[in-house]
């Protein structure tokens, strides 16, 4: 028996040594930690458990019969983070290069159709070459048993990948299904082509970090929802992360003890909203002042910023945020901010975390940009979101709530549950100038002084319009409330909701405008 004890030890010491010292070596020098040393900081001290350390690929041809490491490229298993299960996947760059085929990709299908009967999320390092070139369309095949997984779990557990390497062509997909990418400055990059295929087809000179690294998906493509500036940040993002998810979408999100008090009111909030509306303010001072400890923990931060989603908590209890950003672009409704919030809305409403929605938006953004690139189409994925929404919705309106942007912003006729407005709340269908404009344009041309007789008007208009009490006279606001006890009324009205049951009629399902 001791001999076979020994064989074990050999082989589980050779499949822990991925691709070799030098490739290790090779790894650190370019800043990448190891998926081993990942899966350490990533998973509570100890409770990693590995799965199929010892599988090997059974390809032969073009000298892979010569290359067969135990593991193939990733490290599978399960381990707990704060205590919770959860499952994970490593790839290892330093065995050939990471690269996914059949055998590599069967481990992965193994850790997500476990990670579906179980109820608990799949998080993936990524760092891989792609598919193995030496095993054809196997590797192809293997790609896409995983995107069918990805599907099959969306909604029903957590997927979250960590981009920590390349991550080129077709692979892109299996975390772009997922519901949450992070990124790492410098090391890592998606895109569907590389910068030396851009060169040949359209000419563009361009690096790999301009065309698909950390910094341009959270930005510009929105591809990304986190960049990092180490490995170490993104794994500590993940942890955080996964404080405000539920394991699965029939459990509820995990509740804290909470030490700020349910009953806090806040002055500052009376004053936030500048007496002129056209200034600008920051929503995010209002959720901070808002939700429990001023703790939000914002996704999507550099991307779309007209609109703010993340989480938080009040009273212990997770919530999704949307907000408005008066401070950008006025906080006005376009197409990145619209695919923004009906993502981060769609994902709170899979896995029941309560939607709280501050409004202050004038509108969506005119143009023929916007109107070209389907504005359209896209403000509808919005306003589909909020209106399949079942989870608890709930709408404060700080300020402006103008035209279709008033629907859009889970107004009460779309299922709002609870739908506040402060006093400084404007409902109407547009501006007070712009509607003037529109209804008194003869009468402003004919005065005397038009310039005076369009103020006049202006002011009747902002009068009788600019205010909350009309929309809460039709009880399309349920109450308006005092700025300062935000909070004690958003807590009073989540416990009131907290065995809401609402549903949608049945079908197999919806069609999203995409
Ligand atoms: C097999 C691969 C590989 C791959 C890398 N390697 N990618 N082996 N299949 N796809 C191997 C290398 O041969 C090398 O082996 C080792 O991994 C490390 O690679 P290096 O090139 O030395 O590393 P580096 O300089 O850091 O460059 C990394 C890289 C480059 C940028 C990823 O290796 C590269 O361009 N690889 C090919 C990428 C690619 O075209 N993949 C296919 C994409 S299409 P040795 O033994 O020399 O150390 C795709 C389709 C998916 O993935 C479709 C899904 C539907």
């Amino acid at each position: 028996m001791n001999d076979k004890i020994a064989e074990l030890r050999r082989r589980q010491q050779e499949a822990e040594f991925g691709g070799g010292k030098e490739r290790i070596d090779a790894q650190h020098k370019k800043g990448k930690l190891t998926a081993r040393e990942r899966l350490e900081l990533l998973l509570d001290a100890n409770s990693f458990q590995e799965i199929d350390s010892f599988v090997k690929h059974r390809a032969r041809d073009f000298g892979l019969d010569k290359q067969r490491f135990p593991g193939d490229g990733v490290v599978t298993g399960y381990g707990k983070i704060d205590g919770r299960l959860v499952f994970v996947f490593a790839q290892d760059f330093t065995v050939l290069g990471g690269s996914l085929a059949e055998a590599h990709g069967a481990k992965i299908c193994k850790i997500m159709d476990t990670a579906l009967k179980m109820g608990a999320p799949v998080i993936g390092l990524n760092d891989s070459g792609g598919a193995r070139v030496q095993e054809g369309v196997v590797s192809l095949g293997a790609y896409a048993d995983i995107f069918l997984r990805n599907t099959l779990c969306s909604g029903v557990i957590p997927q979250i990948s960590v981009i920590m390497g390349p991550c080129a062509g077709g692979a892109v997909y299996s975390p772009a299904i997922t519901d949450f990418i992070f990124m790492v400055r410098n090391t890592s990059y998606m895109f569907v082509t590389g910068p030396k295929v851009v060169r040949t087809v359209t000419h563009e000179d361009i690096s790999s970090e301009a065309l698909g690294g950390a910094d341009t998906h959270a930005t510009k493509s929105g591809v990304a929802h986190f960049a990092c500036d180490s490995e170490i940040e993104a794994l500590d993002g993940v942890k955080r992360l996964l404080t405000f998810i539920p394991p699965n979408n029939l459990e509820d999100p995990p509740a804290k003890m909470c030490s700020d008090p349910t009953d806090r009111a806040d002055a500052e909030l009376n004053d936030i909203v500048p007496d002129n509306p056209n200034k600008p303010y920051d929503m995010k001072a209002v959720i901070q002042r808002v939700v429990d400890d001023g703790d939000f923990f914002e996704v999507h931060r550099d991307f779309a910023m007209n609109i703010v989603v993340g989480f938080a908590r009040l009273a212990g209890k997770p919530v999704g945020i949307i907000a408005n950003q008066p401070a950008v672009l006025a906080g006005v409704l376009d197409i990145d901010s619209s695919r923004k919030g009906g993502r981060f809305i769609r994902f709170c409403d899979a896995f029941n975390i309560p939607i709280i929605t501050f409004e202050d938006v004038p509108g969506f953004l005119p143009g023929t940009d916007q109107e070209w690139r389907g504005i359209i189409v896209n403000g509808a994925k919005l306003l589909y979101a909020y209106c399949e929404a079942t989870a608890p919705k709930i709408t404060v309106i700080t300020r402006k709530a103008y035209g279709g942007a008033y629907d859009v912003m889970n107004s009460k006729h779309i299922r709002g549950d609870m739908n506040f407005a402060w006093p400084s709340a404007e409902i109407a269908v547009m501006g007070p100038k712009g509607a003037v404009e529109i209804i008194f344009s003869k009468q402003i041309a004919a005065a005397e002084k038009p310039e005076e007789t369009a103020e006049k008007l202006i002011a009747e208009y902002t009068a009788k319009f600019a205010n909350p009490y009309i929309a809460a006279e039709r009880g399309y606001i349920d109450e308006v409330i005092e700025p300062r006890f935000t909070r004690p009324k958003l807590i009073a009205a989540l416990e009131m909701l907290q065995n809401k049951v609402d549903s949608n009629p049945k079908k197999k399902h919806g069609n999203i405008p995409l």
